[in-house]
C-alpha cells in the first residue's frame, strides 16, 4: 500500500492518494497484491495481464518487462545513482511494484516535491518531462513491472528543459 507525503501531510488511504496525485496529472492505481512470490517475470506479467493490457490500450504503451534491484545486484550503487538525482524522461515512467519498495520524489513546483513510496500492489505513472528522482529504501529491494512506448525514451535527462 502506497504512502504519500505532500505539503507537510502524510496519506495512506489509496483513494485519497489517487485524488491528490491526479490533481497533479500523476496517475496512481491500486492493483492489489496477488501471489507473485518466487514467480518468473512471464508468470507475473500473466497474473496482471488484464490491468497491463488496459493501461497499454489507454496510454499507447508498446512493451512490458520486469526489473529487479536488491542488495545482491552487482553495481547496485552505480545503478541507483543514475536515478537518485533529479531528472526527467521523454517517455512516461510507468512502474507497478510487485515486491519491495522504492521512493519517488516528484516535483509539483520548482521548489517542492511530493514524496511517494511505492509498495506491492501500487501502479504509478510519472508523465514524460516531469522532474523527479527515485531511490530505494533501507530494504534495498524492489521488483517492478515497467511499461514503455520506446525504451530509448526512458534515458534519464538531468538538465532541465526550460
Ligand atoms: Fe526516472
Amino acid at each position: 500500500m502506497a504512502r504519500l507525503e505532500f505539503k507537510g501531510k502524510k496519506y495512506t488511504d489509496p483513494s485519497e492518494i489517487k485524488s491528490i496525485m491526479s490533481e497533479y496529472g500523476i496517475p496512481f492505481e491500486s492493483w492489489g497484491v496477488r501471489g507473485t512470490s518466487g514467480a518468473t517475470d512471464d508468470k507475473i506479467i500473466g497474473i496482471y495481464k488484464p490491468e497491463i493490457d488496459k493501461l497499454m490500450r489507454e496510454r499507447s504503451y508498446q512493451t512490458v518487462d520486469l526489473v529487479a534491484l536488491k542488495k545482491e545486484t552487482p553495481n547496485l550503487d552505480v545503478i541507483t545513482a543514475k536515478f537518485d538525482k533529479e531528472h526527467h524522461h521523454i517517455d512516461d515512467e510507468v512502474r507497478f511494484t510487485v515486491e519491495g519498495e522504492g521512493v519517488f520524489e516528484i516535483n509539483y513546483t520548482d521548489d517542492e516535491r511530493m514524496k511517494f513510496t511505492a509498495e506491492p500492489g501500487d501502479l504509478i505513472v510519472i508523465p514524460a518531462m516531469r522532474r523527479h528522482l527515485f531511490y530505494l529504501t533501507d530494504k534495498k529491494n524492489i521488483r517492478c513491472i515497467r511499461l514503455f512506448k520506446t525504451k530509448e525514451g526512458w534515458e534519464a535527462i538531468y538538465e532541465k528543459v526550460s
